[in-house]
């Protein structure tokens, strides 16, 4: 049990996910910030290249049919970080998080966990793979910043820290300006106990994200899927006359040991997945005492770290890292409704992002998975061994 367990949990960060055993920015849908252009004729897809040395934006052009190419690189102005096992550097999953890169407005967003840092872009309307650095990074007050969320509505963008110094930290969006800091540091100390880098996935921050309204922002925090179980934490924080408040809420259940990966499939409903059962649908009232509506445990599941919504498809997806597999989900019922598979020669499938019915996912093979969420077939593996390496990439998000 603890053995197996132990397994699963590190087939997130693709420590063991090495063979073709049979037999996961954030993603779209009705994420707060998605705001498509009139007009637009391109697309892009974007993802982090964590460099310890330097960090970059990788943005590939997007075709009409929806397959990628043309990858290039642009500074995020500040430098990359890996989290660790407890012994060596991630071999994936360098940030151990969902939302390490996200679109927002017209805006991407991603972070330095190395330099402590919040970088924000602006994307080009003529030409999506083209991202220009707004401002400076701005100091993200914390340290091992892992995950961003956007939201239009209050022109803010907040990021989650999950290193030493663990907490959110919250900036108003200045199209001109860049990023500037408003409302103060919300610790999580007591919630987090963690070095820089941190060690997981167990037991290291998540995600942030705002609700679709913007009323409140949530922060998922991994517990530990033991023995013995320690559970993981929701944290909800309202949001109050246009500040994220620090009167949170600490939601936890003792069924939810690593609340990985969420994703908004209504106005206050929010599909997560979690590597040690499956997945489960959470309700947010107006109290942010969150409410468990459905609990799915995947008995064939080894790493479902990561999650997506299709909103034309009305169907939530679990991503599994530990083998090449995707589960779908109603999410009137919660109920899983199928899966499917890319090849086998990707190994396992690590943060994605939907945009016209596919799916990008960055694989546990070097390289992007191209997914038809319709057919729920591979449509195109773009092999990404002579542009880099594959433990520094990170993140997933779709221009529009
Ligand atoms: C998709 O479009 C690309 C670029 O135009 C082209 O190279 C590729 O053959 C197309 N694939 C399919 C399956 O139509
Ligand atoms: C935090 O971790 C440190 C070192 O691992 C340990 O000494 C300390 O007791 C922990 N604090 C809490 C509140 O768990
Ligand atoms: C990607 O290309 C490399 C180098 O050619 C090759 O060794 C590897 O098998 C390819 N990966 C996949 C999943 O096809």
């Amino acid at each position: 049990m603890h053995q197996s367990i132990i397994h699963l949990l590190s087939l997130c960060a693709g420590v063991l996910g090495q063979g073709p055993s049979h037999p996961h920015g954030p993603p779209s849908g009705p994420w707060p910030s998605a705001r498509p252009w009139s007009g637009q004729a391109n697309k892009a897809i974007y993802f982090l290249d964590d460099n310890p040395s330097g960090s970059s934006i990788v943005s590939m052009q997007v075709s009409a049919n929806g397959t990628i190419s043309n990858p290039q690189r642009t500074s995020t102005g500040g430098k990359g970080s890996i989290a660790s096992d407890g012994t060596a550097p991630l071999a994936r999953d360098a940030l151990i998080s969902q939302g390490s890169v996200i679109v927002g407005g017209e805006y991407l967003f991603t972070v330095n966990a190395g330099s402590n840092t919040l970088a924000m872009f602006s994307i080009d309307p003529q030409d999506a793979s083209r991202v220009t650095l707004v401002g400076a990074p701005a100091s993200t007050l914390g340290e091992f910043p892992m995950s961003v969320t956007y939201s239009d509505t209050l022109n803010m963008a907040c990021v989650l820290n999950g290193g030493a110094k663990a907490g959110v930290t919250c900036f108003h969006v200045d199209r001109q300006g860049g990023l500037q800091p408003t409302g103060s540091f919300l610790s999580l100390a007591g919630i987090t106990n963690e070095t820089t880098p941190p060690v997981g996935p167990p037991e290291s921050s998540s995600q942030i994200l705002f609700t679709p309204d913007s009323s409140a922002l949530l922060v998922l925090q991994k517990g530990n899927a033991g023995p013995p179980v320690s559970p993981g934490y929701i944290v909800a924080y309202p949001v109050v006359n246009g500040r994220v408040s620090g009167n949170s809420v600490k939601n936890q259940f003792a069924n939810v040991a690593m609340p990985f990966a969420g994703v908004f499939v209504d106005n206050d409903r929010v599909f997560m997945a979690d590597p040690s059962y499956g997945a489960s649908i959470f309700e947010i009232p107006s109290d942010l005492e969150l409410v468990q509506q459905t609990h799915v445990v995947l008995p064939t599941q080894k790493a479902v770290c990561w999650s997506a919504y299709d909103a034309s498809l009305n169907t939530a997806y679990a991503i599994d890292a530990g083998q090449p597999l995707v589960y779908t989900f109603d999410p009137s019922s919660g109920a899983q409704t199928g899966s499917f598979s890319p090849d086998e020669s990707v190994q396992g499938l690590f943060d994605s992002a939907i945009s016209d019915g596919k799916m990008y996912s960055l694989a546990a093979a070097n390289g992007i998975v191209v997914m038809d969420l319709v057919s729920q077939t591979q449509v195109q593996f773009y092999n990404l061994t002579s542009f880099g390496n594959r433990q520094y990439w990170d993140g997933m998000a779709v221009s529009w």
